[in-house]
């Protein structure tokens, strides 16, 4: 059985915890209010029209204190990443900041544009969020396609607000074979406007829809060609976040990560955080591992995190010897591609990340 890196925690729960790692992350969808309805969108594609469930007050005070327990009892600092839809559409948005402020817990917002001013930037930055995500999926034609018209001017518009109230910028895409092409010159866009942080992930199919598909190797020429721009920008200012773990497969192969000597086989260093320090909350209280695949692990409304995080649903995907091909990887301590871009594909997530271009014997 693998064990993980020292600070993440061992895939066995009968060993000792070795903690160096510092922050818990939790993703926490408080609403599924949205004024938009993306394509892609794991909420709404499957129907648009679906109810809209928020989490009520009483219960997100008991989901703090549910995630709060749970880092004291694994000697973690608790990160959260609130989100929805809009989380700025939830009645109680505010009434949380003011909790986490009192609390001196750090978050993020993942969030939208429309609702974004100078005053409201303001007071989010009163309540310390430290970073606001938005979505740039494809230049203008193509993102406002995806999301809706108007959507691609509005996020840039609102970049300044977000900077003017000292908060870091996180522009985030979510890359398919819709709007692959269009990445390099979305980068562009993105330095233009002084955007702190760029990434992009993969689309996870939703439905099963496997029609957006990058092949391996184009995905490698995709991953060189954003490479080249990052190198063009790199004075820029922009921070290029490498959140897709293939980007440790290209970097290896071009000799600019090596694995490191002296390491123990058996522990994993990098990669997916998914069962290892990062959890995923919805508006019903269902705990994800990930939200990306249907990987609901308990309910935070009825179970300790601190159980649930340690239940048999959550050891599978700390089950990295059952990975089909990243198992026979030299990199797998470090990568195991995106179980949830595999599942979207196959429906089991210990199938090969579909993009990754590697041959494995
Ligand atoms: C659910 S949204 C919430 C925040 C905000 N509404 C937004 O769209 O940025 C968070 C992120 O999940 C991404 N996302 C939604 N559905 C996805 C899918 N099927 N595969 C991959 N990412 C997805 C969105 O594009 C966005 O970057
Ligand atoms: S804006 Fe975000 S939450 Fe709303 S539909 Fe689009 S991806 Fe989903
Ligand atoms: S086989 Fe798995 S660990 Fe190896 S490069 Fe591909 S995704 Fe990464």
């Amino acid at each position: 059985m693998c064990r993980i890196a020292p600070g993440i925690l061992p895939a066995n729960r009968g060993e000792k915890f070795q903690i160096m790692e510092t922050y818990f992350a939790f993703q926490w969808h408080i609403t599924d209010n949205c004024d938009q309805r993306c394509k892609h969108c794991y909420i709404f594609s499957g129907d648009s029209t679906i109810p809209i469930t928020e989490m009520s007050w009483s219960d997100m005070q008991k989901t703090l204190d549910n995630c709060v327990e749970m880092c004291g009892a694994l000697g973690r600092i608790p990160y959260f990443y609130i989100t929805g839809g809009d989380p700025i559409l939830h009645n109680d948005f505010w009434r949380l900041l003011e909790l986490l402020k009192s609390k001196d817990i750090a978050f993020s917002i993942m969030g939208n544009p429309f609702h974004l001013s100078n005053d409201v930037c303001q007071r989010l930055q009163f309540y310390g969020c430290e970073r606001y995500q938005l979505s740039l999926d494809g230049l203008k034609t193509t993102h406002d396609r995806i999301r809706k018209s108007g959507s691609f001017d509005t996020t840039l518009e609102k970049i300044p607000c977000i900077h003017n109230a000292g908060i870091r910028s996180v522009i985030m895409t979510t890359v398919s074979g819709t709007n692959n092409a269009e990445i390099p010159e979305l980068i562009d866009v993105v330095v233009e406007h002084g955007v702190d942080v760029f990434a992009f992930a993969s689309y996870c199919p939703t439905n099963f829809d496997k029609g957006a598909h990058i092949e391996p190797e184009q995905y490698k020429q995709f991953l060189d060609v954003c490479w080249n721009k990052f190198e063009q920008h790199k004075d820029s200012g922009t921070i290029f976040n490498l959140k897709d773990h293939l980007w440790t497969l290209y970097l290896h192969e071009k000799g600019l990560f090596t694995i490191p000597e002296n390491l123990d086989d058996d522990v994993i260093y990098d990669g997916c955080n998914c069962g290892i320090s990062h959890l995923t909350i919805l508006p019903n209280g269902n705990i994800y591992a990930c939200r990306r695949m249907d990987s609901v692990i308990g309910n935070v409304f009825t179970d300790r995190l601190s159980d649930v995080f340690f239940n048999e649903k959550m050891d599978k995907c700390r089950n990295f010897n059952a990975f089909e091909k990243c198992s026979k990887c030299e990199l797998m301590r470090f990568c195991r591609g995106c179980p949830a871009v595999a599942y979207g594909y196959t429906h089991n997530a210990y199938s090969a990340d579909p993009q990754c271009w590697k041959k494995v014997r």
